[in-house]
């Protein structure tokens, strides 16, 4: 199933008001970011989108697929959805080791090849600042680890042209370098989140605000400016977070370089 983009087709606020951004559309190969306060229907946008609403929805949204309607073949076929989802909640219901996870879901949905497994691990410690080995187990892994791991399985095991991120921390996950690979695997990535690098890293950013699409910004050259300011100092914050993690004092001198 290819995607080449999502349509939103706007529907009504929590006011019942129409909101105001009547339609976006997305395209393959774009970062998209949904931003807003707390209570402001980031989530359930991304409902609507995981869900294909066509107007079966509190918000009445509809989603399109490549300017049409969702292809009967997504609906009826659960497991060639084109959809991954990674959430903040993330609980194993299985103890297995990852390599074993891994094999499994390659199984279901590649017919096993193990090369995926090896490429999945890969990509997902280029993510992730810790090293993840295939004998550990899934329940151990740490938060930055886990969200690696599942960012690298959606894109390779997955395969799914469209991946949505909801409020995912980033503690432990190289960031700059994550948005990089994932561009060149030209998905479609639509974050949740209040990262001013994610925010600005993207094509665009849709503002919500009372459970309605408010305004839809395109990143513009200046925004673009102010990213290598934003990630130099998101390097410093990164550099503060694992000297406090080792122990090892602070310096005013060194931070403010
Ligand atoms: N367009 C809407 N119409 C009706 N209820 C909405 C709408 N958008 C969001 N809500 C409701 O508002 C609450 C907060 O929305 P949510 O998506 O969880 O916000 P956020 O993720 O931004 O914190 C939820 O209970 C949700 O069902
Ligand atoms: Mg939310």
């Amino acid at each position: 199933m290819k995607i080449e983009s999502i349509t939103i087709i706007g529907g009504y606020g929590k006011s019942g008001l129409p909101e105001p951004v009547r339609e976006v559309e997305l395209r393959r190969g774009e970062i998209v970011s949904i931003v807003g306060p707390t209570g402001s229907g980031k989530t359930t946008l991304i409902n609507d989108i995981e869900m294909f609403a066509s107007g079966d929805t509190p918000t009445k949204r509809k989603i399109l697929v490549n300017g049409g309607g969702v292809p009967e073949e997504i609906r009826s076929s659960p497991h060639i959805n084109p959809i991954a989802r990674i959430t903040q909640h993330t609980t194993f219901l299985s103890d297995l080791p990852v390599y074993d996870f891994l094999s499994i879901h390659a199984m279901i949905r590649q017919d096993g090849d193990e090369r995926l497994v090896k490429r999945t691990l890969d990509l997902a410690n280029q993510l992730s600042g810790e090293n993840i080995v295939p004998n550990i187990r899934m329940t151990e892994l740490s938060g930055g680890q886990t969200r690696a791991l599942l960012i690298a399985d959606a894109v390779v095991i997955g395969n799914t042209p469209v991946v949505l991120i909801d409020e995912v921390e980033n503690t432990g996950i190289y960031k700059d370098r994550a948005l990089k690979i994932l561009r060149e695997c030209q998905k479609m990535l639509i974050f949740v989140t209040h990262d001013p690098l994610i925010a600005l890293s993207s094509d665009l950013r849709i503002v919500m605000r009372n459970g309605a699409m408010v305004k839809v910004v395109r990143t513009t050259e200046d925004e673009k400016a102010v990213l290598q300011e934003v990630k130099r100092l998101d390097d410093i914050l990164s550099e503060l977070r694992e000297n406090i993690r080792l122990g090892n004092p602070i310096g005013l001198k060194k931070v403010v370089t």
